[in-house]
């Protein structure tokens, strides 16, 4: 059975996961190394991980990501410099101005993307930004510095790493429609802006049987503005159990959402958000649903798996 990195890469492409730094090891380390050309860390990039005290930076989970890739000959998706979510308390509870918070802001991206130079072959700058109808989402840096924060952490990003492709990512901009095309404006503005944006990454964080019909569509619109697009945390849900039925629909289901990255060109690579079901955020997340990977918990590989082999 070939590898799934290297069918992807024999078609110019990357196929991803995102890992967990602290399972690194066994069975867990031994499909991610062998089947995955690139790794996202989960969690350990997010700033509430690096700097939970103000000052006091905790980077070993995100080497560990990093020395792991460069041991097996993979690609790193850094994940996330600008994102509302799991910030350290000190960042959410602290009353900034909004010189302050820009500055903290740029510091941070300056402090993770400088310590990681020339080794992130993609960062997601500012994962997040817009609310479901496409507007900004006024989140602690969308309310207190406007638009601008975006295109100021773009040129941050740059100047700590010039060689990282910078990317905006979202999640329920996989289909045409109010929130991608909100995105559709906000990276034309942000080009037409000069701003550093090399690439739009969509999450894919899907249900069953529900793969967008204009998601090829969608990302061709998208790398047609003259950007890369990635699908970067692909998961397909059901309600559990699984049965037989439900595993053969999501084998189909990835197959067509590596299609539709193959038919476009500028579509770099697909990352799936966890390889295997014991390591999936949907079950905390999502109560009553899961089994949305490709391999079991036991890292046995499910019809998913061959879904996506089949689709390279
Ligand atoms: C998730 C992680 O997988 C979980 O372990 C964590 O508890 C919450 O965040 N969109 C993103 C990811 O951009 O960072 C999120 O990851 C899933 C949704």
């Amino acid at each position: 059975d070939t590898p799934l990195r290297d069918l992807a890469e024999a078609r110019g492409r990357y196929l991803g996961t995102a890992v967990t730094a602290g399972k690194l090891t066994g069975g867990y380390a031994d499909v991610a190394a062998a089947q995955f050309g690139s790794v996202t860390p989960g969690n350990e990039m997010k700033w509430g991980s690096v700097e939970r005290t103000q000052g006091t930076y905790d980077w070993t989970g995100a080497d560990r990501v990093v020395a792991f890739a460069e041991a097996h000959g993979q690609r790193v998706r850094g994940h996330t410099l600008v994102w509302h979510s799991q910030l350290p308390s000190w960042v959410t509870g602290g009353t900034w101005t909004a010189d302050r918070l820009r500055t903290l802001m740029t510091d941070h991206i300056a402090a993770e993307a400088g310590r990681y130079k020339g080794r992130i072959d993609h960062w997601d700058v500012v994962n997040e930004p817009l609310n479901e109808d496409g507007t900004l989402r006024r989140s602690i840096f969308g309310a207190t510095l406007g638009e601008s924060y975006i295109a100021d952490a773009f040129r941050a990003a740059r100047a700590a790493d010039p060689a990282a492709k910078l990317y905006l990512n979202d999640y329920s901009t996989d289909a045409i429609g109010a929130k991608s095309d909100g995105m559709y404006a906000l990276v034309k503005r942000l080009l037409a802006q000069g701003v550093p944006v090399d690439g739009v990454g969509f999450q894919a964080h899907l249900v069953l049987g529900q793969v967008p019909s204009s998601l090829e569509a969608n990302l061709r619109r998208f790398a047609d503005l003259g950007v890369d697009v990635a699908i970067t945390e692909l998961d397909i849900r059901m309600t559990l159990p699984a049965t037989e039925a439900k595993l053969t629909q999501q084998k189909a289901d990835y197959a067509s959402v590596l299609r539709a990255c193959l038919a476009v060109t500028r579509c770099a690579g697909v990352t799936v958000w966890g390889f295997t079901d014991s390591d999936s955020w949907i079950p905390d997340f999502f109560p009553g649903q899961g089994a949305a990977t490709p391999y079991d918990e036991a890292l046995a590989p499910k019809p998913a798996r061959a879904g996506i082999a089949e689709a390279l």
